[in-house]
């Protein structure tokens, strides 16, 4: 039997900050074969998610820190080549938890097959069809119950999840759309391609909360916020009535070496008898809610209804510093690394 290689990121040193090259070790060396209900994926695109950052903290974050000495953790995209999982055989096509590497060697279960490969492009089981897409939908329907009439503002507005939500909530009736993104080109797109009503750039804007305000002068309703920090309080201070902010992601603190501080308006909850609440979209994987979720996604992806840009950058050899472009904004879409050529 011949022995595969394969080259893998290793995590050797915590990150304080924004992660160094030097907290990595690059190495290559033969791939373990898969133990009693293991598979093997050749590893074919790799998702960056910000997440990522703080599975690297000894803390972790909903999840176990990656622990020194092992590959960093990542949602990999790839065939099976080695299976001693009867439910994935060799060839299935899989999406899972893998790691930084040409290969992922795991139980089964951390796997799951795409569904109906042959009806959208591969990319798309990494950002709609993927947990990205989920997130977007559970978060926004069902965590914040966002309803026909509702006005929507969502932070990180061109990113992955925040560019599907704002599509979600146009197909479901929401009344006014405003993003939030970093810069004039990010602010165009979210109108252009997104379909959002406006978009505030947090980058230009010396008040955010005043351009909230005029955006949206009787508040939002539901606020899907992805950044935190001084966005979250802008977006505190212009509520509507019984307003709704789920918190999927606060990427703005994601490297910050201190605590950060919290609004300092949060008696707004109270006066406008609204709620802030958390959500993880892994609380909602392999439930009933998951399927139904999965097929509204794929009805309006091939009605041609839902646009997704995925921003994919090749080479393995590169992932740290293409990991840490989710900090500058300086990538465009949903970040992918093309590990092999399908
Ligand atoms: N709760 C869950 O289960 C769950 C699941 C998946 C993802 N998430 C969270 O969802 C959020 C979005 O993830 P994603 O996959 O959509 O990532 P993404 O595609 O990289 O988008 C993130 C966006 O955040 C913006 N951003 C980055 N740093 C910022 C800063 N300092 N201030 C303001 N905006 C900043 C960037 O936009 P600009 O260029 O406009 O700055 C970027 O478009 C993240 O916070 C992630 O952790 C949560």
């Amino acid at each position: 039997m011949s022995i595969l290689t394969t080259r893998e990121w290793l995590l050797v040193k915590r990150p304080v900050g924004i992660p160094q090259r030097s907290d990595y070790e690059y190495r290559e060396g033969p791939v373990r074969e898969p133990g009693e209900g293991e598979i093997m994926v050749r590893v074919l695109y790799t998702a960056m998610d910000p997440a990522i950052r703080g599975w690297m903290d000894a803390g972790g974050n909903y999840f176990t820190p990656i622990p020194l000495g092992a590959p960093v953790t990542a949602v990999v995209l790839g065939p099976v080549v080695k299976s001693n999982d009867p439910n994935l055989p060799v060839g299935t096509m899989v999406s899972g938890l893998g790691s930084w590497s040409d290969y992922a060697v795991g139980p089964g279960y951390f796997f799951s097959p795409v569904v109906e490969p042959d009806q959208h492009e591969l990319v798309s089981f990494l950002h709609p069809l993927g947990p990205v897409g989920l997130t977007a939908y559970y978060g926004l329907f069902d965590r914040a119950g966002m309803k026909a009439g509702d006005a929507v503002l969502i932070s990180g507005a061109t990113g992955g999840v925040g560019s599907l939500v704002a599509q979600m909530a146009r197909l479901r009736g929401a009344s006014k759309i405003v993003g939030i993104a970093g810069g004039p080109t990010k602010c165009k797109q979210a109108i252009e391609l997104f379909g959002y009503d406006a978009c505030i750039d947090y980058r230009a804007e010396s008040d955010l909360s005043a351009a909230m305000a005029r955006e949206l002068p009787n508040g939002f309703d539901v606020f899907f916020e992805n950044v935190g920090g001084k966005i979250l309080e802008a977006a505190l201070d212009n509520m509507a009535k019984n307003a709704r902010t789920v918190v999927c992601g606060m990427i703005s603190g994601y490297n910050a070496t201190e605590k950060q501080p919290g609004p300092g308006n949060m008696w707004n909850l109270l006066v406008k008898t609204a709620r802030i609440e958390g959500f993880l979209v892994a609380d909602c994987l392999g439930t009933p809610l998951a399927e139904e979720m999965y097929t509204a996604i794929s009805g309006w992806l091939k009605e041609g209804k839902l646009a997704y840009k995925v921003d994919v950058r090749e080479g393995l050899e590169h992932i740290p510093d293409t990991f840490n472009l989710l900090f500058s904004g300086q990538h465009d879409g949903k970040l992918l690394v093309k590990v092999a050529d399908a």
